[in-house]
């Protein structure tokens, strides 16, 4: 069956109630927001979130994030809401930070991938949180990518990887951040298992302290277990292959790109991702900006589609690495993944 994709603008309330009754009777939906569109299915249905994994080919192992609409909805989903995260809610909810805590017996099992926990978010765009008070259930929504693959920051993207495979698309335009949520554990000492726009920074403003798991920047040890079982698994990788260039003053990653595009220039098709800083000291290389190196959350919004769009026609990729403040830690993190940690000095 073909693959219902709609313009959500043309008109909001028919495509987001539609939408919802198609989560209600068990379907796919993938939907925007504000980090990356979603694949949803009604969270609370063991069989449609099923689905979701067939659609991905996503390992069932690892577990999803069920996003809500409404602060009160994590009193049935986990097993009571502690003060730290009712802080954490009023802080950042609406927004891009997942919160982990021990769940309630109505998650099912497929969503946990087993785990006694559950992973929440309310999400903040305006379609998501319709549409999840018109489904009336909490929504599981990993990124709406074929495993694997670059996340979708656009409804193309989403058709690219699911057209054939859901039942329907809400096209809400790009997503603004281009990068998946914080998602945050609170079972112990509160640990940053994703990082995303939320930062540590941001989360030292309301928590005394915050602990980044290893997983954040490193691939995982021969039989180390991770946090979070999605950071086991390859992840954002587009079809050309991508360096990493280590370093972060501007003529320095520029330098060791440099290098290896000259290496490679004779037999494999060269594109550096650069930014304001070092766009000028690529001359006569093939060369898009995407964004300012001073201020991370810029280079987010074009990464991944730059990623999927450049890989079609180019066989290697070169990215710039950030350093480790405030977003340029989940910069970081998502272009090393995306690179297999091929990282070059
Ligand atoms: O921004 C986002 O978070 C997007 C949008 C659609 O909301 N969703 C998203 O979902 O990125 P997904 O499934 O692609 O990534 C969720 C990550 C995975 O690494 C998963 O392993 C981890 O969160 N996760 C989910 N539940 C968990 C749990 N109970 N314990 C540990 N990690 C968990
Ligand atoms: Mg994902």
């Amino acid at each position: 069956m073909k693959t219902l994709c709609q313009d959500v603008y043309e008109d909001f309330e028919r495509y987001t109630s539609l939408a919802g009754s198609i989560l209600r009777e068990g379907g796919t939906v993938a939907f925007p927001t504000e980090t990356v569109y979603g694949l949803g299915a009604n969270g609370l249905d063991e069989s449609a979130v099923k689905k979701i994994f067939t659609a991905k080919g996503r390992p069932n192992d690892n577990p999803l994030i069920l996003h809500i609409s409404d602060k009160k909805d994590a009193e049935r989903l986990w097993t009571e809401v502690p003060g730290i995260a009712k802080k954490l809610m009023d802080a950042f909810w609406p927004g891009p930070l997942s919160l982990i805590y021990f769940r309630s017996n109505i998650v099912p099992d497929a969503v946990t991938a087993g785990l006694d926990t559950v992973a929440l978010r309310m999400p903040d765009n305006d379609i998501a949180l319709r549409l999840i008070s018109c489904a009336g259930v909490p929504i599981a929504a990993p990124s709406a990518n074929a495993s694997g693959k670059p996340s979708p920051t656009c409804a193309i993207h989403v058709m690219e990887d699911m057209d054939g495979r859901i039942d329907m698309v809400l096209d809400g335009g790009a997503c603004g951040i281009g990068i998946e949520s914080t998602v945050l554990s609170l079972t112990g000492t509160p640990a940053i298992l994703r990082p995303g726009a939320v930062t540590k920074e941001m989360l030292l403003n309301v928590l005394d302290t915050v602990e980044i798991a290893p997983s954040a920047l490193l691939p995982l040890g021969e039989g180390e277990t991770a946090a979070s079982p999605g950071m086991k698994h390859r992840h954002y990788a587009p079809d050309a292959e991508v360096f990493v260039a280590r370093g972060t003053a501007p003529e320095q990653s520029a330098a060791i790109i440099k290098k290896y595009a000259e290496l490679f220039a004779a037999g494999k098709k060269c594109i550096i991702f650069a930014s304001e800083q070092t766009k000028n000291f690529y001359a006569g290389k093939e060369c898009v900006t995407i964004g300012s190196k001073d201020n991370p959350i810029t280079l987010c919004p074009e990464l991944f589609g730059s990623l999927r769009e450049y890989s079609k026609n180019y066989d290697v990729i070169f990215l710039e690495e950030l350093g480790q403040q405030g977003v340029g830690l989940a910069y970081d993190n998502r272009i090393l993944r995306a690179s297999g940690f091929n990282i070059i000095e």
